[in-house]
């Protein structure tokens, strides 16, 4: 996308000399499913396998950034009502495709700077997820956007119902909620489509180190001599 009014800069230490400093690549492993599928929990895990094997890498945590980064309208009241209305963010469609754009932005810049960037957010809509694929893709190279949905049934997620959130729902005290009345668009050609509803964390978080390995963005475990 052009714009007459920024320019582009290069930089003089690039993405390739950033990714053989580090001694492995810099990619995007998109996490995506229903609240309480289990993505924070298998990302948390990725990330302290990659912290034990020396490699870099940062976690975007859709709750964490809903508190940051991406508050609600509420979150923004001492700015002004205007203000909080026009950048706030809350769960309907088009504020979704806001926080995942931005959000993609983000874990674009990480994934230019050498990290191994895990991010994990319900991001129902394909065509959000594929904005970032794209973004990801052209600044970057192809397979450099990991798609990985963790795939637990509703009736799981809501039997765990880990934040009470599923209850609220039901009863009506929270609208828009994802799976319940509001829509979650399965991948259909995911990079890895995990079990989540069977196998524990502890698997699934392996099964993504293993693609990590497989495609070559990290080292094997045979080159630390394990
Ligand atoms: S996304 O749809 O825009 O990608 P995001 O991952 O940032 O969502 O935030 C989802 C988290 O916000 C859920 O894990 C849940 O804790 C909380 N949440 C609050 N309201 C909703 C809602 N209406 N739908 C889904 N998640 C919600």
């Amino acid at each position: 996308m052009q714009s007459a009014q920024v320019t582009w800069h290069p930089h003089s230490v690039t993405r390739q000399d950033r990714e053989q400093l580090n001694g492995h690549r810099g990619c995007v492993v998109w996490f995506t499913g229903l609240s309480g599928c289990g993505k924070s929990t298998v990302a948390n895990l990725v990330e302290r396998m990659l912290f034990a094997r020396g490699i870099h890498s940062f976690l975007l945590d859709g709750d964490n950034v809903r508190h940051s980064l991406n508050p609600s309208p509420a979150m923004l009241a001492e700015y002004g009502e205007d203000f909080a209305r026009r950048f706030g963010l809350g769960f309907g469609a088009e504020d979704r495709q806001e926080n995942i754009r931005r959000v993609g932005a983000v874990a674009e810049l990480f994934a230019s700077a050498g990290l191994i960037t895990l991010s994990a957010f319900v991001s129902p809509y394909k065509a959000d997820r594929l904005a970032v694929r794209k973004l990801v893709e052209e600044r970057g190279a192809k397979g450099d956007f990991i798609e990985v949905f963790v795939d637990a049934p509703l009736e799981v997620c809501e039997s765990r119902d880990p934040k009470g959130l599923y209850k609220k729902a039901r009863a009506g005290e929270l609208k828009n909620f994802t799976g319940i009345d509001d829509p979650y668009e399965s991948p259909v050609t995911p990079e890895l489509h995990l079990a989540a509803g069977t196998a524990s964390a502890e698997v699934l978080a392996k099964e993504v180190l293993a693609y990590l390995q497989n495609s070559m963005k990290i080292p094997s475990d045979s080159d630390f001599g394990g």
